[in-house]
């Protein structure tokens, strides 16, 4: 396995994805538990940011400690459901500015189409957070990087909730340099991209679409 790859193990995530996969779990239950294992994720994916020290007068004494050095963050959902992700992280990052990549697959071809971009004006200055709960074929997680390396950006991860095999070798094969967080590697795609045994379509679940 690629070292720049972290499959999650925690008993936690790993309960909240079997949750998800449920296909009797409603679009209100999924919609929480994909902002909820976020959150989770979150916790190790912003593990190495920088601190500084300062000072703090406790109601006993002066105590020296830290806080965060850096809060320019950006959290960038492939839409659409990697909206679903982007609360989750909010919740524990409020400064984070927010872009947007608007893709679907075509279900042909299961190429990506670009739809929409809008990224925040400094988000080459910013460590960026690309949302996707499903890596597939890996083609719309590969199309988002590129824009984003395109602009400039320099300090990309991408956290996905379910990954194929398939999807994460095309992904660091293209970006090795780009790390990669995934709740949960699945056996395989099938033969119209689907993951397996995963839990379906994202967008329409969070969204009800169908
Ligand atoms: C899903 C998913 C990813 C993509 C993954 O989106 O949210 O963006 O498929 O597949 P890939 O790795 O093979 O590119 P979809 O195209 O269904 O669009 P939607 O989010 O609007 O439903
Ligand atoms: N996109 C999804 O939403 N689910 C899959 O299984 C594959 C791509």
């Amino acid at each position: 396995m690629n070292s720049n790859v972290t499959i999650f193990d925690h008993p936690l995530i790993t309960h909240k994805i079997s949750l998800l996969r449920d296909e009797k779990t409603s679009s209100k239950e999924f919609r929480e538990l994909v902002e909820e294992v976020a959150m989770l994720m979150a916790y190790e994916v912003f593990r190495d940011l920088p601190l500084k020290e300062i000072e703090v007068k406790t109601p006993l004494t002066v105590a020296k400690t830290k806080v965060l050095a850096c809060q320019d963050v950006a959290v960038v959902p492939i839409l659409r459901a990697g909206l679903g992700m982007t609360n989750g992280i909010l919740a524990l990052f409020p400064t984070a500015k927010v872009g947007h990549i608007g893709l679907y697959r075509d279900h042909e071809t299961l190429e990506p189409k670009e739809y929409y971009c809008k990224l925040p004006e400094d988000i080459a200055n910013r460590k960026v957070i690309l949302l996707d709960p499903m890596l597939a074929t890996g083609g719309s997680a590969i199309a988002a990087v590129n824009f984003l390396k395109q602009k400039n950006c320099k300090d990309i991860k991408f956290m996905c909730m379910i990954a194929a095999p398939e999807g994460i070798e095309a992904f660091t094969k293209a970006h090795p340099d780009i790390p990669v967080y995934c709740a949960s590697k699945d056996e395989k795609l099938n033969e119209i991209g689907y993951i397996v045994p995963g839990l379906g379509d994202a967008g329409d679940r969070i969204f009800g679409t169908k």
